[in-house]
């Protein structure tokens, strides 16, 4: 070996004898700080901590009167669109989606598609529209599924229907 080996091999002893012990007191440290820790009751497992600790962040309501309720429960939240009973406002928003397209079965703005319709009279189409009603063409869902809209909003929403019907 050359000196400098001999040097190296040294320094490179102590190195590790060095790193060893470090290692060992840190396994020490670790040990006690876990038995301070847990302590005795350390096969005693609190499970109304755990079960508040992994309970789910939200719930699924199934009760269909809970939609409903939501604005009011609120304490009556805004109505949306700045409360505004523009019509086409409304159309364009909610009920477009399905009565520009048909989805569904529902009535495009087409008048044959309406004659009957419009024979059960305003204040029909005003009623189905906000509380909905399934017919033989399918289901329209109260105030076409946005039930954070005023009456006033959907009747609007229907007087705009109703005049753009050709
Ligand atoms: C999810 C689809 C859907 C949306 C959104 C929707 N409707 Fe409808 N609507 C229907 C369907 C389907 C029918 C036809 C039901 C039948 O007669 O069988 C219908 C029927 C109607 C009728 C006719 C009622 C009658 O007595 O013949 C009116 C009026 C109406 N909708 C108004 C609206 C208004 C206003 C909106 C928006 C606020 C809206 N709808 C949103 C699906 C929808």
């Amino acid at each position: 070996m050359s000196d400098r080996d001999s040097v190296f091999f040294r320094n490179f002893t102590i190195f590790s004898a060095v790193l060893t012990v470090l290692a060992i007191i840190l396994i020490l440290i670790g040990r006690s700080v876990h038995y301070s820790s847990v302590g005795d009751h350390s096969d005693q497992v609190d499970r109304s901590v755990v079960q508040s600790n992994i309970q789910p962040v939200a719930t699924v309501n199934t009760d269909p009167n809970a939609v409903a309720a939501a604005p009011v429960v609120a304490g009556g939240a805004e109505a949306p669109f700045d409360g505004s009973v523009d019509g086409q406002l409304i159309y364009d928003n909610v009920c477009m989606a399905c009565h520009t397209t048909g989805a569904g079965g529902s009535p495009t703005l087409v008048k044959s598609q309406w004659d009957s319709r419009m024979e059960q009279g305003i204040e029909t189409l005003y009623k189905h529209a906000i509380e909905g009603y399934t017919g033989s063409a399918g289901l329209m869902p109260a105030k076409g599924g946005r039930t954070d809209l005023t009456d006033e909003q959907v009747q609007a929403a229907v007087d705009y229907i109703v005049s753009h019907i050709q």
